[in-house]
């Protein structure tokens, strides 16, 4: 693979998609940054990074792409193969927050969380992988969170979408070694970025008010979230390492955040369990990607 590569990014209109933009393209690479309406609700954030891109003479394009929508993902991803001539990276980064009891979360709420957090990278990875396949290189990068190891009260649906995208990322990444292609987890932790403005809040009131004291846990875990929340700086930086890791040497999984929590200590037992569920399988050989290395931190 070229060092200068090729990387479309979902929800780069504010946040880390907005820093994996900047950040990416400052060390050369190509960068798509791609985001819902960037003609209409986001013209502004648009016009921001072209304003950036034209002023420092950065390699960065804005275009369209909405996870939620077929059409929208493989249009996005035909028109980056049309002008770069191939895709190198591609960064799930797109996604919201979903608080509240879980009682309380319609079922219309949690379609939609999984829409996005879910089934948008499964659009994303289905509308890449044939050019990485053609390629026999390419990188598919899977912004979960902490929230993907371990269960916050009131995150549950949100945990849910990011544990379903965990497993998704891991069996890709099993699946796609031998054909010369990674696929990568970031767990960030809490970092600041307008995620808690945009968080949507469970609605249905009258099922919440049952719970008693139990009310206040979102608020409590709302407030935790946001005052101890680190420099997003810090998972752009992760992000350009992730990339600048040479093919087949990459982690399956990298945690990143202000606190420890323990996420390494699960990530390094699920590695060891998963190694002996390949080998019990029969599948050590065709996942190699594991073998033989410690669970990344960046
Ligand atoms: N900040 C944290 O503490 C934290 C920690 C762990 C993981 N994460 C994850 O990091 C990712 C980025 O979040 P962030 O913190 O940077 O928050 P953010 O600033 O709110 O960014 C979320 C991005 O996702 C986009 N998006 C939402 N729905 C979309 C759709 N249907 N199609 C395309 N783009 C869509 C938003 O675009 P619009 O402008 O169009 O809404 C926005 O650009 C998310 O997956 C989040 O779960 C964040």
């Amino acid at each position: 693979m070229n060092s200068k590569q090729v990387v479309l990014i979902t929800g780069s209109s504010t946040g880390f998609g907005r820093r994996f933009a900047e950040t990416l393209a400052r060390k050369g690479h190509t960068v798509f940054a791609t985001m819902r309406d960037p003609a209409g609700r986001n013209a502004k954030n648009a016009s921001e990074i072209r304003t950036l891109a034209e002023k420092d003479s950065l390699p960065i394009h804005v275009l369209e792409l909405d996870v939620t929508d077929d059409a929208s993902v493989q249009r996005a991803v035909d028109a980056v193969v049309a002008q770069a001539g191939r895709i190198d990276v591609a960064i799930n980064n797109a996604g919201y927050y979903l608080s509240g009891l879980e009682e309380a979360v319609t079922i219309e709420q949690a379609q939609r969380l999984m829409d996005t957090n879910f089934f948008g990278p499964v659009r994303v990875n289905r509308a890449v992988l044939p050019h990485m396949r053609r390629q026999r290189s390419g990188v598919l990068i899977h912004i979960s969170s902490g929230a993907g190891r371990v269960v916050i009260p009131s995150g549950g649906f949100y945990c849910a979408s990011k544990f379903a995208l965990e497993a998704l990322a891991e069996a890709y990444s099993y699946e796609l070694a031998a054909q010369g292609i990674e696929a990568v987890i970031l767990e960030p932790g809490q970092y600041e970025t307008p995620v808690f403005g945009n968080t949507v809040r469970a609605a249905d009131e009258a099922r919440t008010n049952t719970y008693g004291a139990a009310k206040e846990i979102p608020v409590k875990v709302n407030g935790a979230l946001s005052s101890t929340a680190g420099n997003a700086q810090d998972v752009a930086d992760a992000v350009l390492r992730i990339i600048e890791t040479p093919a087949g040497e990459k982690e399956l999984r990298y945690f990143v955040g202000p606190q420890d929590f323990g996420l390494n200590e699960i990530n390094a037992l699920s590695k060891r369990v998963q190694s002996s569920v390949l080998e019990a399988f029969g599948l050590a050989a065709d996942t190699k990607f594991l073998k033989g290395k410690a669970v990344g931190s960046v």
